[in-house]
């Protein structure tokens, strides 16, 4: 019965705090399938060190990551959690995936771009390079879905061109992972300014919310938020000429399961002066539960280590069965 289970896998960068953006887009949709599914989920810490990390708060941050997986529905039981380079795996099977990427389907990513703009001057090999890693994680473990938010599709997208490269060369190697988003919440943005992503790796001014806020902070946050320079003061969900808004209603929509239609008539005459702090005391019920055991798993240290050790155990195990499939079709000489 367990391998007729469909695979999911996916990862989360340790390079900031989780904000309602990675909850809402990835870690949700994940937690709302680990019974249904066989999952993978890591700490994917080797690209964390594309852009530059204090030591320190990288490891703390990797720890409370698997913190936060569990407290937010990831049992350990039934879900791999990991860190990726504890699975050497990944390092060695992302260089022969570099070896089967193009110059040119990297140089389109609009990842790439953004993030060598914003940091001009450490553009190094592996930020160019990410996708092709980003792959190798997905395909050690031959998943059929892989949950992220929109941001992350292209890179799924470049996964399946090498998955064809890959197998159109040595045959039915790879199976065809498929980008798994969720239909609401797929790309929050940031409260003081809809038009970018809300992004964990920024201050609390560009308006984040993160998962570990207290509630003061959260409302605050949303008492703030830019709702938009109309007249109107009416909520309805308009993305091109109220992005403010139509965020708000995401995330409202999302953390309390209301459609669209459904929160336009509970606001039906009550403005954003009233939707602001529902929207806020939404998100604050929503992650209560997820702070107070994510603070209670902190102070168990032994328990969170005994996860990632056996998380990594059975990755690696996995992991291990492609990467010897990978190096006997390209050639290797066996050991
Ligand atoms: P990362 O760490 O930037 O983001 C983690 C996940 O959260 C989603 N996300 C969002 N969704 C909606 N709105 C937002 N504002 C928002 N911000 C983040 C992302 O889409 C993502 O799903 N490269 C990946 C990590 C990774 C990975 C993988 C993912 C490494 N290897 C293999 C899947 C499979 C990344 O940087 O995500």
């Amino acid at each position: 019965m367990e391998n007729e289970k469909k695979v999911m896998l996916s990862g989360i960068k340790p390079s900031g705090d989780l904000t309602l953006g990675s909850y809402l887009g990835a870690i949700k949709s994940w937690a709302e399938r680990a019974d249904t599914y066989d999952c993978y989920y890591f700490m994917a810490d080797l690209h964390a060190i594309t852009v530059r990390q204090n030591p320190a708060d990288l490891r703390r941050r990797t720890l409370e990551q698997l913190a936060q997986y569990i407290a937010c529905g990831l049992d350990p039981e039934k879900n791999t959690l990991f860190i990726q380079s504890h699975v050497h795996q990944h390092a060695e099977l992302g260089w022969v995936l570099n070896c089967y990427s193009m110059f040119g389907e990297l140089s389109r990513m609009t990842q790439f771009k953004d993030k060598s703009a914003k940091n001009a001057e450490n553009i190094n090999g592996g930020l160019f390079t990410y996708p092709a890693l980003m792959a190798a994680d997905i395909l050690l473990y031959q998943p059929d879905y892989v949950p992220v938010g929109e941001d992350q599709k292209q890179h799924v997208e470049l996964c399946r061109n090498i998955v064809q490269r890959f197998n159109g060369i040595y045959g039915d190697v790879f199976k065809m992972p498929e980008p798994f988003i969720p239909k609401v919440g797929a790309r929050i943005m940031s409260l003081t300014d809809p038009a970018s992503k809300m992004s964990k790796s920024e201050n609390e001014d560009t308006g984040r919310v993160l998962l570990m806020d207290e509630p003061d902070v959260i409302m605050r946050q949303f008492k703030r938020a830019i709702t938009d320079c109309d007249t109107e003061n009416c909520v309805r969900y308009d993305p091109e000429a109220k992005p403010g808004v139509a965020n708000l209603m995401t995330i409202y929509s999302s953390v309390t399961g209301r459609s669209f239609a459904e929160i336009e008539a509970e606001f039906a005459g009550k403005g954003y002066g009233a939707f602001k702090p529902a929207v806020g005391e939404a998100v604050v019920e929503a992650l209560r539960p997820i702070r107070e055991e994510s603070r209670r798993l902190m102070k168990d240290k032994a328990y969170l280590e005994s996860v990632y050790r056996s998380g990594a155990e059975k990755a690696s195990y996995v992991a291990e069965k492609t990467l010897r499939k990978v190096y006997k079709k390209v050639g290797f000489l066996q050991r």
